[in-house]
């Protein structure tokens, strides 16, 4: 899968593959040299000392001694596959991305991941899933790197680190690994009352998929799409699983963590091979590019929030069908390398806070985790429309660059003049107007309300779902050494609602508070709370 082959300026040049390793009849060294014997190090005699001119027996170790490479910083554990995403033609309207045309085929690789485990964590755990895109569109790559969980724990991305940092094992111990079980996962998101919202959808069902193929996958952010004719709109993405939405009970995930830790990714593998390709229909929920970027009261920029259905429907405008498995883990699940400003023309971002860290993130991770800034030359994150950078050197180079005059206009190479302004086919930036303002160091009001839209995620569910939150809550609370941060989270719980604050409590044989944490809530959108009236309440 992929383009295997690149010309020296690492175009696809699509020629037989150029296989760069284990070609010819016979075992060699790197350079091609005939070996007789690997099993066996030169020695001074069959008992004697082992000489150091052995060659193949350094090159051997010495290339064994560097195979690891840093596990991502996040999403470490992951498992994914190669596909086809075929447009319905139907986002025209809103999107001039060719690839979202009407019976378009464009390759695509899928990443699934968990995001708090170790590389070799197990599969069932609860916790937040990843679920990353790589579109090779002719247009050059667009990803959409995305999650399973609608919204995101925090709003600005600068405390990105801090929520990690909470998440992950404690530092002293180095527990536990990948789950939330613990104290300062639940200090952090009590503390910071935006996370209310995400924790919520990882206590519920949701936190647990019975398997990738059955998962949706969202954007999260709010985009911006521009037309033909220039026109802009505002959209969030949606992954909608042919297969429906399913989970694991609680106990289900546990035994199989324990009976097979490999359970997501041997159950994407196996359904590929036998034939019973996954498919995802991505949608699309469509606002005005309004100035103030809200819609029915909600600010479209706040990442910890939705646009519920029943106001904005998702509008289907293409379909994704994974048809092939990896054939090499390292080169391919490991090595892929995302990135939310891998845009195409027609699609745009905004300016959620979080967007705009995680645009400045995944490139810096990437050059450290994947030895340097030519990692776009491996083979799985080659675009596969042509391309002609004036990226030059730098470790693991790999590419035989022409010409001398790396830079645009120029008089001495001849061919590609920078047309500024006159390719139609560009990569163009949204002119979108700035208000007159000034700098600040602060949240806007709008991104205040920490609980309308968890009470009515809670307010949406059957009671059996509840059951399962109130059990989710208590099993991971239970697992706190602070008191003082489960009577926290309890507060927060109580302004999510009384009775699951009360349920929580009596699990954790704790009393419920007397309140809830102090609202610094503007007023939520009276939209949303019409929409909770129609759910029962008990
Ligand atoms: C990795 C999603 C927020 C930094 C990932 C991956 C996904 C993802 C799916 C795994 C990609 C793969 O499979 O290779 C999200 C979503 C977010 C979010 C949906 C919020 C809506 C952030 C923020 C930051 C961040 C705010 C930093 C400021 C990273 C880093 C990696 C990563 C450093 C590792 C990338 C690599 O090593 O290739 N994220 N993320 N993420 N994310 Fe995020």
């Amino acid at each position: 899968q992929g383009p295997e082959t690149v010309s020296p300026t690492g175009q696809p040049t699509g020629a037989a593959p150029a296989r760069v390793a284990q070609s010819g009849a016979y075992l060699t060294t790197a350079q091609g040299a005939r070996l007789y014997d690997t099993d066996h190090s030169l020695k001074a005699g069959e008992r004697g000392p082992v000489l150091i001119q052995d060659h193949h027996l350094r090159e051997k170790i010495t290339h064994f001694d560097h195979e690891r490479i840093p596990e991502r910083v996040v999403h470490a554990r992951g498992a994914a596959a190669h596909g086809v995403f075929q447009g319905y033609g139907t986002a025209a309207e809103v999107s001039k991305a060719a690839f979202l045309g009407k019976d378009v085929e464009t390759p695509v690789f899928v990443r699934f991941s968990t995001v708090l485990g170790s590389r070799g964590s197990a599969d069932t755990v609860r916790d937040t899933r990843g679920f990353a895109t790589k579109f090779y569109t002719e247009e050059g790559t667009f990803d959409l790197v995305g999650n399973n969980i609608p919204v995101f724990f925090i709003q600005d991305a600068i405390k990105f680190p801090d929520i990690i940092h909470a998440g992950k094992p404690h530092p002293d111990r180095e527990i536990p690994q990948a789950q939330s079980a613990h104290d300062t996962f639940w200090d952090f998101v009590s503390l910071h009352t935006e996370a209310t919202h995400h924790t919520l959808w990882n206590m519920s069902d949701r936190g647990i998929p019975r398997s990738y193929r059955m998962m949706e996958g969202f954007g999260i952010h709010t985009f911006r799409l521009v037309n033909a004719a220039g026109d802009s709109a505002l959209v969030k993405f949606h992954w909608k699983p042919k297969l429906g939405v399913h989970s694991l009970a609680w106990e289900e995930a546990q035994l199989i963590a324990g009976t097979d830790p490999d359970f997501h990714r041997r159950d994407l593998h196996d359904a590929i091979e036998a034939g019973a390709y996954p498919q995802w229909e991505l949608g699309i929920q469509v606002f005005p590019d309004t100035p103030e970027q809200t819609f029915e009261g909600i600010d479209l920029l706040d990442p910890t929030k939705i646009v519920p259905e029943e106001l904005s429907p998702v509008q289907p405008i293409g379909l994704m069908t994974l048809t092939a498995n990896t054939t090499n883990y390292f080169a391919e699940t490991e090595q892929v390398a995302f990135h939310p400003g891998h845009l195409v023309p027609g699609i745009d971002v905004t300016d959620d806070p979080l967007l705009a860290g995680r645009l400045f993130s995944y490139l810096d991770t990437q050059i450290s985790r994947l030895g340097g800034p030519n990692f776009g030359q491996i083979p799985i994150n080659r675009a596969h429309a042509p391309v002609n950078d004036m990226l030059r050197d730098g470790m693991h180079q790999s590419a035989v660059h022409t010409g001398v005059a790396p830079y645009r206009p120029n008089s001495l190479d001849g061919g590609c003049p920078f047309l500024a302004g006159a390719d139609t086919a560009a990569f163009v930036e949204t002119p979108v107007p700035l208000p007159e303002t000034h700098k600040v160091r602060e949240a806007p009001a709008s991104f205040s309300d920490h609980f309308s839209q968890p009470r009515l995620f809670w307010l949406s569910m059957s009671p059996p779902e509840r059951e399962h939150v109130v059990a989710a809550y208590t099993f991971e609370l239970n697992k706190c050494r602070q008191r003082t941060v489960q009577e926290r989270t309890l507060e927060v719980l109580a302004n999510i609602d009384p009775g699951l604050c009360a349920a929580v409590a009596e699990g954790l044989g704790l009393p419920a508070p007397a309140a809830g944490v102090p609202l610094a809530a503007a007023e939520p959108s009276p939209a949303l709370s019409q929409l909770g009236e129609t759910w029962p309440t008990d």
